[in-house]
């Protein structure tokens, strides 16, 4: 998908399914090769971010059947090397080296991909399994990597919170000597999604979900099934569309309490909210939304990938609203495209300010990323006019039918 035609003036409501979270499905997937049992994954959403594991996976002598629910055989892994031009699509590739070091002690990975809202480093990935006795060399943009033996349990205080690396730590932890400490872990549902997983194949993992994860290593672990959480960010997208519109939406089988910050930012900005067991419902019938203030923090702060979303928010809302963004460096470029549809953005450091307007105008837009792309389509929806949204390529890496999903609730948009 390269090009979207976006139909404005929309008011969005109605009904939409959330699928399973991208954040927690490629780590969980990467983690098979933790074990030679079989292994059966449900809710797993159809984007190209997870094709390229699966891809990764198979190439490493992974079997792997089925399509919405997956089963999966990593008992004949032969290959530690995985290529590079698939390597180098996603940043979710970096999950492969803790598994292959815990399990077959040794791995060579070459540098992740990804968005390029900041520069990534993978320092505290490589710095952890250093601290738990593997040796580390990177040279020509490759890290080889292997272990004499067992990884060895460690007290790891991480110098900064990041999901990826927690991820990581906790996955090679489960095969190492004795005990693993991880204190300053993230505390994403996603990893607590991991850990239940990692648990359902005999890992001993407690405190996921805290800042402090107690890992006990065990020889090995075994197969089993897991069915993966919905997607938080995905169903916070479809939330915003329904707000920005003034229109009123049902997300079903998704998880309320993974959502408690947006869901307060929501309600502060005028609309009302229901929850269920796995439902939300939100109403902004003919409301315009009022400005916020914003800033983004490891969970259970406010997640940084809603931070686009409520910036589109904002541009339309009454009053000014700042969205500071406290976890990467460089995640305002869409700014510039909300701009050339006539909204007021001002950027001071980390900071933008939103000038609330009326409406939007349309135009030719570029996404630059993932959750930039899902807020332009967004803003195409209710701007006056056709909007052309350019690149979303990014938007398939992490938005399973996202166009067909708009257009069940009263969008208008056509894949050019
Ligand atoms: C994960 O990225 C998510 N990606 C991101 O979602 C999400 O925004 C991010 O966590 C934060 O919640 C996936 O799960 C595939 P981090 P990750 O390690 O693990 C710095 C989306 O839109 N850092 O928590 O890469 C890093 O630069 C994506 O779905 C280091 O300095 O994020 C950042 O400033 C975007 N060294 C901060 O930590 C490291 O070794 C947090 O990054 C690792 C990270």
């Amino acid at each position: 998908m390269e090009k979207l035609y976006v139909e404005g003036n929309k008011i969005l409501n109605g009904h939409v399914i959330i699928s399973g979270s991208k954040n927690a499905a490629l780590p969980i997937l990467f983690m098979t090769i933790l074990t030679e049992g079989k292994i059966k994954i449900g809710n797993i959403p159809n984007l190209t971010d997870i094709n390229i594991a699966l891809k990764l996976l198979v190439y490493l002598g992974v079997k792997i059947t089925g399509n919405e629910t997956l089963c999966i055989d990593a008992s004949s892994i032969n290959i530690f090397c995985p290529p590079y031009n698939l390597i180098n699509k996603i940043r979710a590739s970096i999950w492969m080296l803790g598994p292959l070091l815990a399990r077959f002690g040794k791995a060579k990975i070459f540098l992740p991909g990804g968005c390029k809202i900041g520069s990534r480093p993978i320092d505290l990935h490589l710095n952890g399994l250093t601290q738990l006795g593997a040796t580390i060399n990177l040279k020509n943009n490759c890290i080889d990597a292997y272990v004499k033996g067992r990884l060895q349990g460690k007290y790891i205080l991480m110098e900064k919170i990041s999901v990826g690396a927690t991820i990581t730590i906790m996955s090679a932890a489960t095969l190492a000597k004795g005990s693993t400490i991880i204190d300053n872990a993230a505390c994403e549902p996603e990893i607590v999604d991991i850990a239940k997983f990692l648990n359902t194949l005999g890992a001993d993992i407690i405190g996921a979900g805290s800042n402090k994860i107690c890992i006990k290593g065990v020889l090995k672990l075994t197969g089993g099934t897991h069915q993966v959480i919905p997607d938080r960010i995905e169903t916070g997208t479809f939330l915003v569309a329904a707000a920005a519109s003034q229109g009123h939406i049902t997300c079903h089988k998704t998880e309320p309490k993974h959502l408690t910050n947006v869901l307060m930012k929501l309600t502060e900005a005028g609309a009302k909210i229901k929850t269920g067991k796995d439902w939300i419902k939100l109403d902004m019938r003919g409301k315009r939304p009022k400005s916020l203030n914003i800033c983004t923090a490891p969970y259970p702060g406010f997640p940084t990938d809603m931070q686009a979303q409520f910036a589109l928010l904002n541009s339309i809302s009454k009053g000014i609203g700042t969205i500071t963004e406290t976890i990467f460096e460089n995640r305002f470029i869409y700014t510039s495209e909300l701009i050339r549809m006539g909204a007021k953005i001002k950027i001071k450091n980390n900071t933008i300010i939103c000038y609330g307007i009326p409406k939007l105008i349309s135009s030719n837009v570029f996404s630059s990323d993932l959750r930039a792309s899902a807020t332009l389509i967004l803003a195409g929806c209710i701007a006056a006019g056709i909007t052309i949204v350019n690149h979303t390529y990014h938007l398939v890496r992490g938005y399973e039918s996202f166009p067909k999903k708009l257009n069940k609730i009263g969008a208008n948009i056509k894949i050019i």
